[in-house]
């Protein structure tokens, strides 16, 4: 996006800036617990939201619940983002119904059926996994739904690494709990984020943001104890909410970001401050 040249703030229009207005926002992972709530608050600011995710769960059915509460074309998309085939049916299904694709929010990821196996115990298969999906995912929308905004005139990117690829996880947080965090995920997220970082200059000069939100401890019902350790750790003491997050996105989204790439905007409480 080109800003506007000037200096007197007061011609600029600053609540417009945040708008989506139709905008073609693909959200992966989109049924799942941030990426509903990325779903919702981009419709919220004007946007067409395409849920893709695993048939699974549904993105359809959240797709339609979100046209009719909005009065706003929405679709759902069945794919598995490790397989290229369906990642670019999700572009072509996208661009058929909406002509155009203005932003991409990777929000997939990936629990195996043994995701919390201690790291000793960890088999090749889970690990392939959780890096297949996670990583591989990420870089297959990223080069074909972000190739296409390269060569159509730009968008914005947004990847969701992890607190885990930034810092350690502190393993006081599982005390008492049958959590933790897999040193495959972590693993999986410092690629993602190195991607990020890469594609931000690689994608500069074809007007393609390439940014990330880092998610921390996002509520889901989680078990007493943990809640309670988690508090005891984090500076604003106490876990987050996925509408905390997704306010995240309408701003990277949005032109009141033109000036940001490369960034990963940590929506962690303070938790990696201290
Ligand atoms: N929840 C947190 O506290 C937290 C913290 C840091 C980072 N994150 C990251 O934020 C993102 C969203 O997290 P969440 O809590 O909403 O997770 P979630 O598990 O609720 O949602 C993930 C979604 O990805 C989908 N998915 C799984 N495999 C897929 C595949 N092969 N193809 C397409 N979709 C697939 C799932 O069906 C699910 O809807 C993830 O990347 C996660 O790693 C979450």
């Amino acid at each position: 996006m080109n800003a506007e040249r000037t200096f007197d703030a007061d011609k600029i229009d600053f609540r417009k800036k945040f708008e989506l207005d139709g905008k073609v926002i693909i959200i992966t992972g989109g049924s799942g617990l941030i990426g509903r709530a990325f779903a919702e608050a981009v419709a919220q600011y004007g946007a067409h939201a395409v849920i893709a995710d695993i048939s699974a769960a549904r993105p359809m059915e959240l797709a339609g619940m979100l046209e009719t509460k909005h009065g706003r074309r929405m679709i759902g998309c069945e794919l598995d983002v490790a397989r290229r085939e369906d990642v670019e049916r999700l572009k072509n299904e996208t661009l058929s119904e909406f002509g155009r694709i203005d932003g991409l929010i990777n929000s997939h990821q990936n629990k195996t059926a043994r995701f919390f196996a201690k790291f000793e115990d960890y088999t090749d298969e889970d690990w392939d996994k959780v890096i297949e999906t996670n990583l591989k995912g990420t870089f297959l929308t990223c080069q074909i739904i972000g190739g296409w905004m390269a060569e159509n005139g730009g968008g914005s990117v947004i990847n969701i690494p992890s607190t885990y690829s930034v810092v350690a996880p502190n393993q006081n947080l599982y005390e008492g709990t049958n959590l933790g965090c897999p040193a495959a995920y972590s693993a999986s997220k410092g690629g993602v984020m190195a991607l990020s970082q890469y594609l931000s200059t690689y994608w500069a000069e074809k007007n393609v943001r390439v940014n990330q939100i880092t998610p921390h401890g996002v509520w889901n019902n989680h078990q007493g104890r943990f809640e309670q350790n988690f508090a005891k750790l984090s500076p604003l003491g106490r876990m987050s909410y996925n509408h905390e997050v997704a306010g995240a996105a309408v701003f990277l989204l949005s032109d009141a970001s033109s000036y940001i790439t490369g960034h990963n905007l940590m929506v962690d409480g303070g938790w990696t401050a201290w």
